[in-house]
């Protein structure tokens, strides 16, 4: 695979006004979403609720590409269509989620330190997964803040998995989107976060570097820098959007084809308004964007609990409304 290949996919997920929909969620995390609006997790529901997502109408209009799991890159629409020849029939890039969740650190000082997993054989899986259609991975390091944590060794461990993991991408033809999620549970203060994802970000640029990956095809999927969800004092839009912007501009290289967000537990609004308020402050040296989970999905899952019959095309309506309004935010163009 060409770098020319890896870099034109990269772009492709950062067009203007167009973000990821991140719908990867493992088997266990599908099922916490799926009990808390009381629907069964079956393979046949979560089939079908992938299915609302992807076939949204006009999906594509702002949104570049979805992240999969593995058992979504092998199912099909009731028709019978594959996932990933639906997408990329509507203009749109399978990725998928290829590591294999966080575990706790093996000689950690303290607990709750976390290192994700999912090396070993990965090189194999990417070959499958190419060919099953998905044009770039993602890999999520969890780093936690709280009581002396994280340590040096925690955020290293998850920067070296992370670049080994990007440079097996990018040898498999896949783009590599990276993503080390500072956790925002926890009752710091943004000037914590801020310290802490300075120094995660520093790290996985060094590792990347180390490794040999080439940035032109990489993906940043960053967390923003915001205060704990039970801090006290709760930073406003304008010093998360500041911040933000401040710690990625500080660490992360001009070269890279863009960075895409988390929204890590933030609620539909503020993930929009956070993403909308960096896009307003321009001369940005990449393009800023989303790949949100939660944000993109919620309203539509609580919608379509209600009927998964009957309220499908309600549900899809809001998947649109909410793409369409982070796509805006994306250009800094958001109403609110
Ligand atoms: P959230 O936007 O729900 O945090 O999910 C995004 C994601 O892909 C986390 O790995």
């Amino acid at each position: 695979m060409s770098i020319e290949q890896l870099a034109e996919t990269a772009q492709a997920m950062v067009a203007p006004g167009k973000g990821i929909i991140a719908i990867d969620e493992s088997t266990g995390t599908i099922a916490k979403r799926f009990a808390s609006v009381g629907i069964e997790n079956t393979e046949e529901n979560r089939r079908a609720y992938r299915e609302l997502l992807l076939t949204t109408p006009k999906l594509n209009e702002h949104i570049s590409g979805a992240i999969l799991y593995d058992e979504t890159i092998r199912q099909s629409t009731k028709d019978g269509v594959p996932f990933a020849k639906y997408m990329a029939d509507n203009g749109m890039i399978p990725g998928i989620k290829v590591d294999k969740g966080a575990h706790p650190l093996a000689g950690a000082g303290c607990p709750g330190e976390l290192v994700t997993e999912g090396l070993d054989g990965l090189r194999e899986r990417l070959q499958e997964y190419y060919k099953l259609g998905a044009r770039f991975a993602k890999w999520r390091a969890v780093i936690n803040i709280g009581e002396s944590i994280p340590s040096g060794t925690c955020i290293e461990s998850n920067a070296h998995a992370l670049a080994r993991y990007a440079a097996l991408c990018q040898e498999c033809g896949l783009v590599p989107m990276v993503e080390p999620e500072v956790i925002m549970d926890g009752d710091h203060d943004i000037e914590t976060c801020y310290e802490v994802t300075e120094a995660t970000l520093r790290s996985l640029f060094d590792a990347l570097y180390q490794q040999n990956v080439l940035l032109e095809g990489t993906i940043l999927k960053a967390s923003m820098v915001i205060s704990g969800k039970g801090c006290e004092e709760q930073a406003d839009v304008e010093e998360v959007a500041e911040s933000t912007v401040m710690c990625l501009k500080s660490t992360v290289p001009a070269i890279l084809p863009g960075v895409v967000f988390l929204s890590g537990g933030q609620g539909d609004e503020q993930s929009t308004a956070h993403l909308n308020a960096m896009n307003q402050m321009g001369n940005l040296p990449w393009p800023l964007s989303f790949s949100y989970g939660r944000a993109m999905q919620q309203a539509a899952l609580k919608l379509w609990a209600k009927d998964t019959k009957a309220n499908v095309a309600k549900a899809q309506q809001t998947v649109y409304d909410r793409a369409k309004e982070n796509g805006q935010a994306a250009l800094g163009k958001w109403n609110g």
